[in-house]
This record gives structure tokens, sequence and C-alpha cells, in this order.
């Protein structure tokens, strides 16, 4: 954490975001901070996540660049600390960080494991590293947000529906249920939490980016707006839920 923030620590919300230099995350950070919180912009990459967090921060935006590679324990111990030494607290975690995968090797037939590992190290076992490490953080904060980027994709529901927008995409045995395994983990998880933190998961819609060669059909911005709103809940909100901007989403 190289920059100065201008927050009075003790009243400011302070906000994290994972995977946040660009897509879906970059907006997120854009729109929380446009609501008047300090957002810390973690990205594996320090350069990205700097040039990232200097472009918010022209804008007006109180945004802080951390370097997390959420695969990497010791980074996100390290961020954690820089946070705890800074803040003293988080009042939001926006778990967004996520990767695809490549999708010719994730097809039934021709199942690589090692992508299928890769994938879980990064969209489940990521979120587990980050939450559980950031928990002691978000538990000094009086009103503590989690959010989990997950994605219509993963629900078992749509999935096993023959008349689902997605039923022509080829079945993917890594993204595809890293998604659905990201489901349950926040369902744990809120349950485990519950009466202390509200933690749920956001399905963005199928927004361009990177992820999918800009051939989704929402903005970036679009599909930040969820997150932004379960980032954002009253004291009274929901948690252990799947949401998407039309309401829950069936699992
Ligand atoms: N786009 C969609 O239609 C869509 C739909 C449903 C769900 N989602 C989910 O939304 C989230 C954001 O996706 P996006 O579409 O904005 O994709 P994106 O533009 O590819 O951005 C992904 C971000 O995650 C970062 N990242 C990847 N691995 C990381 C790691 N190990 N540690 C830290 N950061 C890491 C990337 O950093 P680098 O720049 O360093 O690679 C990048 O900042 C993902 O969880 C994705 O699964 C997207």
């Amino acid at each position: 954490m190289t920059q100065n923030s201008t927050a009075d620590t003790a009243t400011q919300r302070i906000a994290l975001v994972t995977g946040a230099n660009k897509g879906i995350g970059r907006e997120i950070v854009r729109r929380l901070a446009a609501l008047g919180m300090t957002v810390l912009l973690a990205a594996r990459d320090e350069r990205r996540g700097a040039d990232a967090a200097a472009e918010l921060r022209a804008e007006g935006g109180d945004v802080i660049p951390l370097v997390l590679d959420v695969t990497d324990a010791a980074t996100v111990s390290a961020a954690a600390k820089a946070v705890e030494e800074r803040f003293g607290r988080l009042d939001v975690l926006v778990n967004n960080a996520g990767i695809a995968g490549p999708r010719s090797r994730q097809a039934v037939d021709a199942a690589n494991v090692d992508v299928v590992r890769e994938v879980f190290e990064t969209n489940v076992f990521g979120v587990l590293t980050v939450t559980g490490t950031f928990l002691p953080l978000l538990l000094r904060s009086p009103a503590p947000r989690v959010v989990n980027m997950s994605s219509g994709v993963g629900s078992l529901a749509a999935m096993s529906d023959p008349d689902d927008q997605f039923a022509g995409l080829p079945p993917s045995v890594a993204y595809v249920p890293s998604k659905t395994a990201l489901n349950a983990l926040t369902v744990q998880t809120a349950r485990a939490l519950r009466g202390r933190v509200l933690v749920n998961a956001a399905d963005p819609g199928y927004c361009a980016t990177d992820l999918n060669g800009h051939s989704g059909y929402r903005s970036a911005a679009q599909g930040a707006e969820i997150a932004v709103r379960l980032a954002t809940l009253a004291d009274d909100g929901p948690t252990g839920g799947f949401f998407d901007d039309e309401g829950a989403v069936a699992w």
C-alpha cells in the first residue's frame, strides 16, 4: 500500500476487491469509491494494480492499490497485515478474482485434471484463503459484508434445465463446477457467520470482459451492479443467498 488515503479511518467504510485491475472488479471499485468508500484495489500484478488505481484516483475515488494473488497465501497474509496496520478493520470484502481456464481442456472426454485444479485454486480455494485471512478484520467492522462473485452457469438448477439460456454451451468440468462449489462455500460461510457478517453470492450476468474474449452482451459496469448492491446491504439484508439484478437466482 504505497499511496496515501485521504480518509478518516474511524468513520470511513473500507472495502477490498480482489482481481480488481480490470473487468468487473475494476467497475466494482469505481462504484464503491463513488459511494464514498475507501477502496483497496487488489491485483496480483503490482504494476497492473497501480495503473488501475491511478486511473480511478484521477476520477476522484479514494482508491489504493494492494498486491494480492488469491492463490498465494503469503501475499494474502501480507495484504491483510497492511490493511490491519493502516485501517485496523475491513468493512467490505468482494471476492471477485476468477479465471475461466482453457475451454478446450474442460470437455469431459478431454478433461485435464491439472486445469480443473488450477481453476479451483483461484475460484474456490482462493476465496477460502482470502475470506479466512481477512475474517478477523471483518469481525472488527460494525457492519461487515462479503460478496463472492459467482456465475449463473454455476447454478445446478440452470445447468440441468435443457431450456436454460446457456444450455448450448459445451459442458465444462472446471469453470462451471468451480462456481457451483463457490456457491456452496458461500452458504456454509454465511451459516458460520450468521448474525455477524452478511455473506452472499453474486451473478453478474454475461459481461464482455477478457474472461470470455468480450463475447458477453452486458458491460462490466452492469455486471458490477449486483456486487455493489450486496456490498452495501442494510443490516436486515439477506445472507447465504445468490442474487442477480432481478433478485434471487435458483441454486
Ligand atoms: N464476464 C462474465 O460474463 C462473468 C460472468 C459470470 C461471472 N463472472 C465472474 O466475475 C469475476 C470477474 O471476471 P471478469 O469477467 O471481470 O474477468 P477478467 O476481466 O478476466 O478479470 C479477472 C480478474 O481476476 C484477476 N485474477 C485472476 N487470477 C487471479 C489471482 N490468482 N489472484 C488475483 N487476481 C486474479 C485478473 O488479474 P490479471 O489481470 O492479473 O489476470 C483480473 O483482474 C470472475 O470471478 C468471473 O468468474 C464473470
